[in-house]
């Protein structure tokens, strides 16, 4: 299998990709997972499966953060595009298109508070058409985003995460990104007490900053300090929304309605990219007044938007959502009765339907990672908070393919401790 993947580009060894890789496309990131015990160069994939170009087998619960919801290569998804790329290609940005505005209305129609959509390809492109739009509403250029949020590496969204990424790149604006604790509903009352700021963003489940779950009435609480101040809120669900918590957005069932609402990843099904604002009211009006005031090529290329209808349907049918439940049930028992097992290891559990933070303590998340790549699955630490380890089960996965994951898991933490 993976000689196939290797041969297609000339290579005849692992060795030799990595050796390009290493001297032409990112040599630290390269270094950095054969030192970390992932030594991942990713051959066929499959459904939840990957093969490394070595002929190592894994059950990828990473899913790039949700990109691969639906597996990789979903067979209906696959057909979709290639039905697709008989008809159309990318499409003329400027243009309407009936896969365009179809993609539109269903994401509105699917989105309480929406009002238009606006397409990019990426999450951080979408992040960035958000606050564009808050600061074009509300005539203010203020932002406020939690400490640790990470919303991309764009120039505006880039800016309201965690300065490990802003700083190298010195895309830290201090004057106009505001940072305040997650879950301290005083910190953020107080930042927007000023009547000054264009929107707050949140992900309603923090994930690089491994998945810490909002305190009850925390949400709904800020909404409602953005509602007396005159700012919007911007609910980013690159990679809590598809149906991953059970609910298409995850934002909904904290009882808050989004001014704004970005989606990403999983959107384009693991095959083309694109990705949304979805606009409320509130910010939609530029797109009266003048709609070439953003512009992107690839922004909702007629692909990717044939692609992202067929997702849709997918994960808002009877079978995914009652599938999603059961699986949220069954990995919340094997996690339980891990945690159960091994409490000095395994330390605590961030549980968001599938959305999922596995805490280890002192023993950090690294060394499980690895531990759980020897064992057959891929599994990603938080790099914001390195304790954590993301662990992101796929919507489509079955009853023993789940039990399968609990114990390769439970094999790796046992390891894990044993060796202290
Ligand atoms: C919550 C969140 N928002 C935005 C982004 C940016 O998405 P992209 O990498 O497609 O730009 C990410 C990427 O991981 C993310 O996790």
């Amino acid at each position: 299998m993976g000689i196939e993947q290797l041969s297609m580009y000339g290579y005849v060894s692992k060795a030799e990709v990595l050796a390009d890789a290493r001297r032409y496309w990112n040599p630290d990131k390269t270094e950095f997972w054969q030192a970390e015990g992932v030594p991942l160069v990713v051959g066929e994939r499959s459904g939840y499966g990957l093969t490394d170009v070595d002929g190592h087998e894994v059950i990828d619960v990473h899913l790039n953060g949700g990109t691969y919801n639906l597996g990789h290569r979903n067979p209906e998804l696959v057909r979709t595009l290639t039905d697709a790329v008989q008809h159309v290609d990318i499409g003329n940005h400027h243009f309407p298109t009936p896969g365009r505005a179809a993609l539109a209305r269903r994401l509105v129609e699917a989105t309480p508070g929406a009002d238009k959509a606006v397409f990019g390809s990426s999450g951080g492109e979408a992040v960035d058409v958000a606050l564009k739009s808050a600061r074009y509403a509300t005539g203010r250029r203020r932002i406020v985003s939690v400490v640790k949020a990470y919303h991309g590496h764009t120039g505006l969204a880039v800016a309201t995460g965690d300065p490990r990424f802003s700083q190298l790149f010195r895309s830290d604006h201090p004057a106009e990104f505001t940072q305040v604790p997650f879950n301290d509903l005083d910190a953020m009352t107080t930042a927007l007490a000023g009547q000054d700021v264009a929107a707050v963003i949140m992900e309603t489940v923090p994930a690089t900053y491994g998945f810490p779950t909002p305190e009850p009435g925390y949400l709904v609480g800020v909404k409602r300090a953005c509602e007396e101040t005159g700012t919007l809120y911007i609910a980013d669900e690159v990679q809590t929304g598809l149906g991953r918590t059970g609910e298409l957005w995850s934002v909904y069932a904290e009882g808050v309605v989004p001014d704004i609402l970005v989606t990403g990843k999983g959107l384009g099904g693991g095959l083309y990219p694109v990705s949304a604002a979805l606009l409320g009211p509130a910010a939609s009006g530029w797109l009266e007044q003048d709609g070439f005031a953003h512009m992107a090529t690839f922004g909702g290329a007629e692909l990717g938007c044939a692609v992202a209808a067929k997702v849709l349907e997918i994960t808002q049918r009877s079978e995914t959502r009652d599938n999603v439940r059961r699986r949220i049930a069954q990995v919340a028992a094997g996690l339980a009765e891990l945690c159960a097992e091994l409490p000095h290891t395994l330390t605590g559990i961030r549980q968001k339907g599938l959305v999922i933070g596995l805490e280890f303590g002192a023993t950090g998340a690294k060394p499980v990672m690895a531990e759980l790549y020897r064992q057959g699955v891929w599994a990603i630490f938080s790099t914001l908070d390195p304790a954590v380890l993301q662990f992101k089960p796929g919507l489509l996965l079955t009853e023993p393919e789940t039990d399968e994951i609990l114990t390769r898991l439970r094999t790796a933490v046992r390891k894990v401790a044993a060796h202290g």
